[in-house]
């Protein structure tokens, strides 16, 4: 790389759709939680009582963020337990000998193998196509839909190419036919807003790690009133359906993450916006036969999907990294694996655009400086690897 690039602070995240750094502020709230209170919650005496407090404020500050109520969130360790759960609730809860599922074809692998998982049990799963946009349409969930469905998932935004789906809508068609809906918003949520009454969906994953708190908890919004089975055995707590001493400071770090998200949400949505399109322009202009991903769809403001023609992604990512800016393929989970992936597959994308996917996605502390950069790396990476 020429010498002429050396002048920024690296290295360059642009990969926060595979997590996002810990806000000093959230990391403020936990920190006492691990040395001068590192009660368990579950405690009678006084310190146990403090821990519990801090847990419950927690839980209304995630609620307050989705518009829920507080006892409709269940703390998990994760978006990938919070999708296991709501996915293996269906068979956990009172069936009543329904034994089909639907989920979308671009579903986070979270949810894919849980469904793959109720297969080798017995149930029939049904992946419900996204056209060439990314996007799943209500009516294909509608004809699906059968009086043997106990649940369908479809993820409030993709993981991969950050196309937003209509979820409502979604959740309109399961309400009329008395099916439970979930949706894994654990992308979305951090950069729309999320409101299950508007949503109308029965379980919503979400995780703190997106949303600029810690990695390893997240939580799994259940609309009161919905017949889920117990999760995890071993103790009551979550109101006796999910057992285990409670990650008090993952929790609180959730807490206080969604309370901070709530307050900047709208500001950070447009500062981000703003430099995604000024990236995309920038890449498009300055790279041939390079194309945006899903880019007539609504998107996630904070994602940039492109697929070089005839290029490795990962050849890219491999050029990008040397010049210090840190992105991905794809699906954080998947970003070392080498097939391309299901979500372009299922977009019909052929192979010889998917293999070069690469996904930037931006965040807080992302600068129209680092964009500027980014993009003249990335258009003589891309001139390089084609020479
Ligand atoms: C859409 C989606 N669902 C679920 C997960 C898994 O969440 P976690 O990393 O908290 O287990 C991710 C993480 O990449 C995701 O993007």
């Amino acid at each position: 790389m020429s010498a002429g690039y050396v002048v920024m602070e690296l290295p360059i995240y642009l990969d926060h759709a595979a997590s996002t750094p810990v806000a000093p502020e959230v990391l403020q709230a936990m920190l006492p939680f691990f040395t001068d209170s590192p009660w368990n919650a579950a405690a009678i005496y006084a310190g146990g009582k403090e821990a519990t407090d801090a847990v419950e404020t927690a839980r209304q500050q995630v609620a307050d963020l989705i518009g829920a109520d507080a006892d409709e969130v269940f703390f998990t360790s994760g978006g990938t337990e919070s999708d296991n759960w709501a996915l293996k609730a269906a068979r956990m809860g009172p069936t009543q000998g329904r034994s089909h599922i639907l989920i979308s074809a671009i579903e986070h692998a979270a949810v894919i193998e849980s469904a793959e998982a109720l297969a080798r049990a017995g149930w029939d799963v049904e992946r419900v196509p996204v056209g060439a946009d990314g996007c799943v349409e209500p009516a294909e969930v509608d004809m699906r839909i059968s009086s043997r469905t106990a649940l369908v998932s479809v993820m409030t935004a993709n993981n991969e190419v950050g196309t937003l789906q209509a979820v409502e809508a979604i959740a309109d068609v399961c309400r009329s036919k008395r099916v439970l809906f979930h949706t894994d918003a654990v992308q979305a949520a951090a950069q729309v807003p999320l409101d299950v009454q508007k949503l109308g969906a029965d379980m919503v994953t979400i995780s703190a790690h997106k949303l600029y708190g810690p990695k390893g908890v997240g939580a799994l919004y259940i609309r009161r009133g919905t017949l889920v089975g117990r999760w995890m055995d071993g103790g009551s707590h979550e109101r006796g359906l999910r057992a285990g001493t409670v990650n008090v400071p993952g929790v609180v770090g959730i807490g206080a993450a969604c309370s901070l998200l709530h307050m900047r949400r709208n500001e950070d949505m447009s500062r981000v916006a703003a430099l995604r399109d000024r990236l995309v322009s920038g890449v498009l202009d300055r790279v041939p036969e390079c194309r945006l991903s899903a880019a007539e769809s609504p998107r996630l403001p904070n994602f940039a999907h492109f697929c070089f023609r005839g290029v490795e992604g990962e050849a890219i990512l491999i050029g990008l990294d040397a010049a210090g800016i840190y992105a991905s393929a794809g699906a954080a989970c998947s970003s070392r694996s080498v097939t391309t992936s299901h979500v372009l597959r299922a977009m019909g994308m052929s192979d010889e655009w998917a293999r070069g996917a690469v996904r930037l996605t931006l965040g807080r502390s992302t600068t129209e400086a680092q964009v500027d950069y980014v993009v003249d790396v990335l258009a003589e990476v891309v001139a390089d690897l084609r020479r």
